[in-house]
């Protein structure tokens, strides 16, 4: 296939910063294999965002970037961010970078599947009776709005971050909860905190009216306290968890380690148009660099773009199947390796993937 098909894809690819170096090289490897074996090429164009792209332009999202990501039909990340650009001034601040990116695409719904690889239950903080036969949850964080994006500022001895919601906003992440709920086990928990704050209020009432054009869903509320509690007691009541920005993202967190490592957990952020997928974890300067990083986030990460972006369901399944087979042929990296396991590098764990991959394309 020549370079300059128009079946390719084209992906925007945004590095970033510390690891997302390392991961999303993996994981474009891995989108190549798989979209090769389906008859597809990928054009990728590399682009700067976080600290990396306030080195070279002073903007952690400048022109440059957004014209690559305009070009493009899915856009990947790394990670942004590290302690070389602390002391930037906050505007201009890597993490600002990345808020800009997801403002301008429109991305408002973040997808965040919290799985348990049965050949990792052992990783998990939580006893077995806890974890129960399996734990598949998606949390879907409302991720253009919120505290994130209000008007914040100083005052002479103050400072103020402004929470606010559009009843549109939380009506059409509520309808992505919900129409994601129905094609799983037909449950949608909204966590808020209706007791202290109006937006919370708003937000269940706007909850209460969508969930009447999903009959076959049902939905409870929960308050975010007693959610995160709910998440270590008794995770096998979740199916799909909506809820807003700074929520969504303390509680995926926290999600997240009961999988074993925040290094496998991938999202995908959707909106109207443009998909972003980048793994939930951050940049790691501490083992950058190292080849010790796990990939895995970032390769499921593509998986979800070949999902959600190109309608190529059986690549992404392609790809979950040969993680979850070189994690139960026992390869690890150190985030996820114990003792009856063999540790290898980030990329050796990239290449055992790929072999994989091939292999189930062979069948
Ligand atoms: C995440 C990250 C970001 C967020 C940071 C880097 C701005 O923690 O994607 O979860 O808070 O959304
Ligand atoms: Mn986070």
């Amino acid at each position: 296939m020549s370079s300059n098909s128009i079946n390719n894809i084209r992906v925007a690819v945004l590095p970033g910063d510390g690891i997302g170096k390392e991961i999303t090289r993996g994981a474009m490897r891995v989108l190549k294999t798989t979209a090769g074996i389906f008859g597809r090429g990928v054009d990728f164009s590399e682009g700067e965002i976080g600290g990396a792209a306030i080195d070279r332009y002073g903007n952690p999202f400048p022109e440059e970037t957004r014209d690559i990501c305009n070009n493009s039909d899915a856009v990947f990340l790394g990670a942004v961010g590290g302690p070389k650009w602390d002391d930037v001034p906050s505007d201009i601040r890597p993490e600002r970078g990345l808020l800009k990116l997801r403002k301008e695409l429109g991305v408002y719904a973040n997808l965040r599947p919290v799985k348990i690889y049965n050949s990792l239950r052992d990783k998990s903080p939580l006893k077995e009776s806890i974890i129960g036969d399996s734990l598949d949850i998606l949390i879907v964080r409302e991720l253009t709005g919120g505290i994130y994006f209000g008007e914040k500022g100083r005052r002479e001895d103050s400072a103020f971050d402004i929470l606010s919601y559009s009843q549109e906003e939380i009506e059409r992440i509520a309808h992505k909860a919900f129409t994601a709920a129905s094609k799983r086990s037909k449950k949608v928990t909204s966590v808020d905190k209706a007791n202290v704050l109006e937006s919370s209020k708003l937000w269940r009432e706007v909850v209460e009216r969508v969930a009447k054009d999903y009959p076959g869903v049902s939905y409870e509320h929960l308050y975010v306290d007693n959610a995160a509690m709910q998440l270590v007691v008794n995770p096998g009541q979740f199916d799909v968890i909506l809820t807003s920005n700074m929520f969504g993202d303390i509680l995926s967190d926290e999600a997240s380690v009961i999988t074993g490592s925040i290094g496998m957990l991938p999202s995908a952020s959707i909106g109207n148009n443009l998909g972003l997928y980048e793994p939930i974890h951050g940049s790691a300067p501490d083992i950058a660099g190292k080849g010790i990083v796990n990939p895995i986030a970032a390769i499921l990460s593509g998986a979800m773009m070949l999902r959600h972006s190109f309608h190529m369901e059986e690549g992404a399944a392609m790809i979950e199947e040969a993680v979850d087979n070189t994690l139960k042929r026992g390869y690890r990296t150190i985030d996820i390796h114990s003792e009856s396991t063999e540790k290898i590098g980030t990329e050796e764990m990239i290449s055992r993937i790929i072999a994989e991959i091939e292999k189930i394309g062979r069948r």
